[in-house]
Formats: C-alpha cells, sequence, structure tokens
C-alpha cells in the first residue's frame, strides 16, 4: 500500500482535474435542454473507464440516458465486486443563490463547489481513480464491475429492466456504492439504512376557469385554499401524518437498538446554528437524528397556482397543485403507501373541487447488516484510514437500487459515502471536501484489499 499512496501523492492534482473537468459538464436528467450534455457525460465516463485499465468497456442504451458499463475480470475464483454510481445531477436551480456558476467548478476552502461535486461525481470517480491506482500498482486483488447510470436522480426507471435483461453480466458477491454520507471528517461512519419513497403530484380544481376574487370571492371554493388545508391536515398535533394505515407496517426499533443509535455524536445547537432555525420540528417522542432516519415522513417538495407574478393581481385560481413526497422505512411499501395517500386525499376533499392524484416515482428502503464479510471489510479499510472505527449509521435519503439489487441479484451493498451532510447536495452551493475526494480513494483499495483477505 506503500506504492499506493506514493502514487496518490504523485498524480492527486491530476485527479482533481479530471473530476473538475466532469463538474464542468451539465448532466442534468430531469431537464431535456441537458440531453445533449448527459450524453456527454457518459462518454466521459467511459472514457476514464477504459484509461484507467477497465475492459469491456459500453454505453448500454436503455430508453432513457446510457449506462455505462466497464470490469476488470482477473480470475472467476476471486470475489466479484459491482460499483454503482450516477452520472447525472440534480438540476442546479435556483442559479441565482449560487455564489459561483454551478458547472464552472472552484475550489474555496479546501472543497469543490460544483453541482454534482459530492452527489455523485466527486464520490462515483474515486473508484474510477482508486481503480486506476490499484491498476498501476500490481492489479486489482479481485473481479470489479463497474455501472455507473445517467437516470438516478430522476427515479432510475430503466435500471430494473437492465439489470433483469443483465443478471449474469451483473453477477457479483457485493455492491459497493459511495452515494451516502458520513458523520464528519473525524467520525467515519459507513450507512447501514435508508429510506424508501413515495413521490406524489396532486391536483386540485375548483371553478372552470379563474375568476375575479372579488365578484366570486367568498361564494367558490379555492382550490389553493382548499388544498393548503388538505395538507395541514394529514399532520396531527404530536407531528405524526394522519393518512389511515400509514404506519401499519412500520419496524419500530427496539430501546436497545435506539439507545445504540444514540451514541453516535450529534449536535443539536450545531444542526440548529448550521441551518439557521431556531427550533426543530418532527414526530413527538423521537430525537432529530432518529427522526430524519428510522421514521417515515411527509413533505411538500413544491407548491403552486394562482398569480406569482409582479404586484398584485386579483384573482381566485381555478387549479391549485403539489409535489408531495413520502420517505419511507422498514417495512413499508412504496406502491401500498402511494394508494393509502391517494385513497386518504381523495377522501378529504370537500364536494367543491375535483382532485388528481399522479404518482411519480419510488422506491423501497433497505437496511443492510453489518455482520456480513463485506462490512468487516469496510470497518477495517476506515480503521486503516481514519485511524478509527467507523460507525454504523442511518441515512434519510434513498437509493432505490439498494433495496432492488437485493431482491432481483440477491446480494447486498456496502455503503461507503465520504459525503458530508453539510455538503449542500440538491441545494445551491453543492461542494465537496478535498479531504473527502482523496481520504475516499486512499480507502477504496483498502476495502478490497481486506474484503478479499476475509474472503479467502
Ligand atoms: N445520493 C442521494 C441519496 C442520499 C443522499 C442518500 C444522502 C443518503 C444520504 C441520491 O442521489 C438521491 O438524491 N436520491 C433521491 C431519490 C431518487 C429516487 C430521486 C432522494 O433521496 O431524494
Ligand atoms: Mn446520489
Ligand atoms: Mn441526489
Amino acid at each position: 500500500m506503500e506504492n499506493l499512496a506514493n502514487y496518490l501523492e504523485t498524480n492527486k492534482e491530476r485527479f482533481l482535474n479530471e473530476l473538475l473537468d466532469l463538474l464542468k459538464i451539465p448532466s442534468v436528467s430531469a431537464d431535456p435542454k441537458f440531453r445533449d450534455d448527459v450524453f456527454e457525460t457518459a462518454e466521459f465516463v467511459k472514457q476514464k473507464l477504459i484509461e484507467a485499465g477497465a475492459d469491456n468497456v459500453e454505453l448500454c442504451p436503455t430508453k432513457g440516458y446510457p449506462i455505462v458499463y466497464g470490469e476488470k475480470l482477473v480470475d472467476p475464483a476471486l470475489p466479484t465486486v459491482l460499483v454503482y454510481g450516477h452520472y447525472d445531477v440534480q438540476p442546479a436551480d435556483p442559479y441565482e443563490l449560487w455564489d459561483s456558476p454551478p458547472f464552472e467548478p472552484v475550489i474555496k476552502d479546501e472543497k469543490i463547489y460544483a453541482r454534482g461535486a459530492c452527489d455523485d461525481k466527486g464520490q462515483f470517480y474515486m473508484h474510477i481513480k482508486a481503480f486506476e491506482m490499484m491498476m498501476q500498482n500490481g492489479g486489482v486483488p479481485c473481479n470489479i464491475k463497474f455501472m455507473i447510470e445517467g437516470e438516478e436522480e430522476v427515479g432510475s426507471d430503466n435500471l430494473e429492466p437492465f439489470v433483469l435483461a443483465n443478471k449474469e453480466k451483473l453477477a457479483c458477491d457485493v455492491v459497493l456504492i459511495s452515494d451516502t454520507s458520513m458523520i464528519a471528517n473525524d467520525v467515519p461512519s459507513i450507512t447501514t439504512g435508508l429510506r424508501g419513497l413515495s413521490y406524489v403530484e396532486v391536483e386540485v380544481t375548483g371553478p372552470n376557469r379563474d375568476l375575479h376574487s372579488g365578484v366570486y370571492g367568498g361564494a367558490v371554493a379555492n382550490p389553493v385554499n382548499v388544498l393548503c388545508k388538505m395538507i395541514a391536515s394529514m399532520h396531527d398535533e404530536n407531528n405524526r401524518i394522519t393518512i389511515p394505515g400509514f404506519y401499519d407496517k412500520v419496524a419500530e426499533l427496539s430501546d436497545a437498538e435506539r439507545a445504540e443509535m444514540a451514541k453516535a455524536p450529534f449536535s443539536l445547537e450545531h444542526y440548529k446554528n448550521d441551518l439557521d432555525i431556531n427550533d426543530v420540528q418532527g414526530e413527538d417522542g423521537f430525537s432529530t437524528s432518529e427522526r430524519t432516519s428510522i421514521r417515515p415522513t411527509l413533505d411538500v417538495n413544491g407548491m403552486w397556482g394562482g398569480y406569482i407574478g409582479e404586484g398584485a393581481k386579483t384573482v381566485l385560481p381555478s387549479k391549485a397543485y403539489a409535489k408531495i413526497s413520502m420517505r419511507l422505512v422498514p417495512h413499508q411499501v412504496s406502491e401500498e403507501i402511494t394508494e393509502l395517500f391517494q385513497k386518504h386525499f381523495e377522501s378529504i376533499a370537500p364536494d367543491s373541487v375535483k382532485v388528481v392524484v399522479k404518482p411519480h416515482h419510488g422506491g423501497e428502503p433497505a437496511v443492510t447488516p453489518i455482520d456480513s464479510i463485506a462490512y468487516q471489510a469496510a470497518s477495517k479499510a476506515y480503521e486503516k484510514t481514519f485511524g478509527q472505527k467507523p460507525i454504523p449509521t442511518k441515512d434519510g435519503g434513498s437509493i432505490p437500487i439498494v433495496a432492488m439489487f437485493k431482491a432481483e441479484l440477491g446480494v447486498e451493498t456496502i455503503l461507503m459515502g465520504f459525503g458530508l451532510d453539510s455538503d449542500a447536495i440538491h441545494s445551491p452551493n453543492e461542494h465537496y471536501g478535498l479531504f473527502n475526494f482523496y481520504k475516499g480513494i486512499e480507502t477504496i483499495p483498502q476495502f478490497y484489499q481486506e474484503y478479499v483477505g476475509m474472503k479467502a
């Protein structure tokens, strides 16, 4: 590993510059305006995998954006690790809130600022560079496959059919993903749980046209008013979700498990300061860490209707809309929760309006074991590079393919995320620490080494 350390030291400048080039391509999967850029990014990733020494590198076409695949198969008797990541990024809007343009990466205070810096370009690129390092220093210790997709941020609709059609090609002993966060740079952690997701869009229609709010106001239902009331009613006074059956399948943790979780360092003061809030809010009886990991949620992600232009236009709108996400925990099922939402939403709508619920993508929650060889290997790897044992934590975000890999390929995933919750992913001024980028590159080869040794 001495050689690897030297190699990293000699090449770190180039590794960073390559990542900056990758960050310059605006691969926003949600917005068709960036279609060509998303394809160009796939091509870039393909090229870098080839240069790093992968074989059979290809762009696998899908109905949407291509999946980049590459592999290094050294010996069928050795274990196989499948590295997953995503080269698409979230939209950068609102642009005016960025201190520097989202697709012109800059280094400030030892951090890379750009859309995708942490989620997930900076993180999956660590794997390509760790792979290059191993290839240039005696080869990889086991079989490695790469699958980097371009539609994660829009629900990975085309990934499941691809996985189902390519089970042989993707066959592996474990999946390795860096697309989550750790507690702090001096408190390493490994993610062992992710929440699932149900996402719906609702439309509330009142009168057949926008009306004069003086002429009709007071006598005709205002869909924006109605929608606000309906949404407000979906949490009770204890901040619990009121949809009947919503909590039926929620796995309740034992006191011992909760006590174990509570050992992870967390500063409420720091949390509040970081977000500039005077107080937190959430389900009664649970801590902030629990509310963002082991408890389900319902949140409006966006809401619109009526007049939102300059000045005042007196109008009683015809329609109101909202996009609503529900984060799910074991053993809630995305499709069932979406259905419960729909039934409930329709049942609470007053006769004065019509409602439509349109389901979007979903995903199942996932938990990964901490007694597996892969987890132990990852833990050892962190111990070596961080000098301390990582803490297992549950994250609030969702990576739907983790549950899918388990269900379809029968394999567990190791979530070796090197980001921080404060990296502003999906927000303006997203960033990724240089420390985190290089520490990841250093830790990944250690994982392979430990994993192969422990599997033997
Ligand atoms: N990398 C995130 C998920 C994540 C972030 C997990 C931080 C744990 C900690 C991923 O790119 C993401 O944003 N997922 C979406 C879900 C997807 C179906 C659009 C999410 O969680 O909103
Ligand atoms: Mn991600
Ligand atoms: Mn994301």
